[in-house]
């Protein structure tokens, strides 16, 4: 397989998650970095020495040894950017999600995916946790057919970000978008249907009350409860809470059908387990049968290499492994365009739900480009 040469747009707490999982990479490299931030810039090129410092996306863009790119840059930049990178040269591209964060930039998702002539796949971390994946693979036989599917994340508030970005709705696109497009992206990648209808009730209770960022005060939302109802007749639910690091499991997913039940309950990164709490916990998967009644519970153990190389449970380096085979042409992309639109309308249509108490109709939203 070819030797891919990474250029970094964006290298803060993601991007160098992306540079520790790259440096794990057989056959894989950083060849340029653009990240404005001062004090980024410089951890960055001293984690990746051998790559070429540039000042912009288009001076990265010219570096010949590039040839394919990862945006981990703030959320409101990533369309833009991948419209400059377009219109320079289109390389097979890995971007964080979410695609986009306003309604109103959906149309030029659609000019986007009609105009690249390269791979562009939505990084969706979560598909390739080991023991969502486990889920994905056993839910059909487990449950004999998805009715009922729940995804519940406790965990530690919004970390601190550069320039303070990820305080604003405008910026993020609103908590259900920036976070919760994941969950939105698994709920079909689960269920193998797409959402018709999202009702949510959401709001900030608790964290970011008193945080006020040049006049104005953070409008992020810290918990919500959202329910998808989907095309195939399933129901899933999203239960989000930002005040929750205590717990033990930061990621909880149960799917129920007429035969079982399947769970499987992710650990939250290990950096924050506290040491006198001894080792951090193990992922598991539970399938509980209804008859004969027997949970059985197996743990979903992560080579801590990868473990200690981010804080997504190792899927960061099982996602960048598939993007290279895509990249090199040697598979299709798992995470498209449209996969990366639907998650945003989703969570799109989780956050006016939410504001207005009505049902939201996906099938009649405005920004629909699928
Ligand atoms: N998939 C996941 O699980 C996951 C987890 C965390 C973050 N993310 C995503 O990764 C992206 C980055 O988030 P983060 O947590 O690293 O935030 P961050 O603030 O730590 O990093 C963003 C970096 O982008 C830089 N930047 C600002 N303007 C830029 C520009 N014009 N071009 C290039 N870089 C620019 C900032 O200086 C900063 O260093 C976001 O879109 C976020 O949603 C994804």
């Amino acid at each position: 397989m070819p030797k891919l040469n990474y250029g970094i747009i964006g290298c803060g707490m993601m991007g160098q998650e992306h540079l520790r999982n790259i440096a794990l990479l057989e056959n894989a490299g950083v060849a340029a970095i653009f990240e404005p931030d001062p004090a980024m810039r410089a951890t960055a090129s001293a984690m990746a020495p051998k790559a070429v410092i540039t000042g912009s996306v288009a001076e990265l863009l010219a570096v010949e040894a590039v040839n394919c790119l990862l945006i981990a840059s703030p959320n409101y930049l990533h369309l833009r950017q991948l419209e400059e990178i377009a219109f320079i040269r289109p390389l097979p591209v890995l971007v964080e999600k979410p695609l986009f964060t306003a309604p109103e930039d959906a149309p030029r998702l659609a000019a986007l995916r009609v105009a690249y002539p390269a791979p562009i796949w939505v990084a969706m971390e979560y598909r390739y946790m080991p023991p969502v994946a486990r889920l994905v693979e056993e839910a059909e036989a487990a449950t004999g057919g998805i009715r009922m599917l729940t995804i519940r994340e406790h965990r530690f508030p919004f970390l601190e970000k550069v320039g303070d970005w990820n305080r604003f709705n405008s910026n993020t696109g609103g908590t259900l978008v920036e976070k919760c497009c994941h969950f939105f992206d698994l709920m079909r990648h689960i269920l193998k249907s797409d959402p018709v209808r999202v009702m949510a009730s959401g709001g900030q209770d608790v964290n970011h009350l008193e945080e006020v960022y040049g006049g104005e005060h953070s409008d992020i939302w810290d918990n919500a409860y959202v329910i998808v109802d989907f095309a195939s007749g399933a129901r899933a639910m999203l239960e989000l809470c930002m005040f929750a690091e205590g717990s033990r499991y930061q990621e909880e997913i149960s799917a129920v059908g007429p035969l079982g039940k399947i769970e499987c309950h992710v650990p939250g990164p290990g950096r924050f387990w506290p040491d006198h709490l001894g080792a951090p916990p193990v992922a598991r998967v539970v399938v509980s049968p209804r008859d004969p009644k027997g949970p059985k519970m197996v743990e979903i153990p992560v080579d801590p290499q990868l473990l200690a190389a981010g804080d997504h449970n190792g899927s960061t380096f099982y996602q960048h492994q598939r993007f290279q085979r895509a990249a090199n042409g040697g598979q299709s992309v798992e995470v498209s365009l449209d996969d990366g639109w639907w998650a945003v309308a989703m969570g799109l249509a989780a956050q006016q739900s939410a504001a207005t108490g009505k049902a939201v109709d996906l099938s009649a939203v405005s920004y629909r480009v699928v």
